[in-house]
């Protein structure tokens, strides 16, 4: 018999709830974080204010949403079948790299206008490890959709591959976010308790996108094995 505080596979409920509020938390949050980021940066205002407001649609908004798009918890649009998600979830990541490349070429001329060293910085560096990753992993992404591309390879196999680089790719996003809120930019409006809030918003989101994949490839070797 199903117990009242239980789920019926056994699951105390308290943990589907508390997974629901991590996730519509996280929805949230990256909302919150991009809205925030752009109101600082105001775009357009010069030629720099587009790269926090372009990396931050990129990796906060629009990548956060790819994968969250993919939560049994959280998802506004849990009952799609799961093909059209993948559509939305390309989608989504297509205008990711858009606005990455976007974020890099406003930052890139910025500085070559005002002569100033390119990839300087330890954000700088990763920056540009990140915005290469997540470029590279939406090509080898490919195949998933066309999987005649990748003859030997089973579709479950591709699926696994993609979902852990993936993780790897939100991971390089969310520190190059975190460096970005070190940056004297950012620290020359915002500071104390109002700097430490901000951080925690790419660290939650990372906390919360782990849990979700990581879950995900747990619960598909239960099944496997
Ligand atoms: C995942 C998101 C981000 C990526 C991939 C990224 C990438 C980069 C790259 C590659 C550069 C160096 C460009 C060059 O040297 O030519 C750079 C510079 C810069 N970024 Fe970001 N950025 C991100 C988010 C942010 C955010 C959110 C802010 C502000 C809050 C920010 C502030 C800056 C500043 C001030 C510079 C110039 C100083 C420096 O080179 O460190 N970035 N970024």
């Amino acid at each position: 018999m199903v117990q009242n505080n239980r789920e019926s596979d056994g699951e105390p409920r308290v943990y589907g709830y508390s997974r629901r509020a991590s996730a519509v938390l996280t929805h949230f949050i990256c909302v919150g974080f991009s809205v925030f980021i752009a109101l600082l940066s105001r775009p357009g205002s010069s030629l720099f204010s587009w790269h926090p407001f372009f990396m931050t649609l990129a990796f906060s908004f629009f990548m956060t949403e790819a994968i969250l798009l993919f939560s049994p918890h959280g998802s506004p649009n849990k009952g799609f079948p799961h093909k059209a998600k993948g559509r939305v979830h390309w989608i989504l990541q297509g205008l990711c790299v858009s606005c990455a490349a976007l974020g890099l070429a406003a930052i890139s001329y910025n500085k070559h206008l005002n002569g100033k060293a390119h990839f300087a910085s330890w954000h700088g560096l990763l920056g540009l490890l990140t915005v290469c990753v997540v470029a590279l992993q939406s090509l080898a992404a490919v195949p998933l959709i066309y999987h005649s591309l990748a003859k030997g390879w089973s579709l479950a196999k591709l699926k696994r591959y993609h979902a852990a680089s993936g993780l790897v790719t939100y991971l390089l996003g969310s520190v190059s976010l975190l460096l970005g809120l070190c940056s004297a930019w950012f620290t020359a409006s915002i500071g104390g308790y109002a700097w430490y809030l901000s951080a925690l918003c790419p660290a939650v989101s990372a906390l919360v996108v782990m849990n979700q994949v990581s879950s995900a490839y747990m619960a598909k070797k239960r099944l496997q094995s």
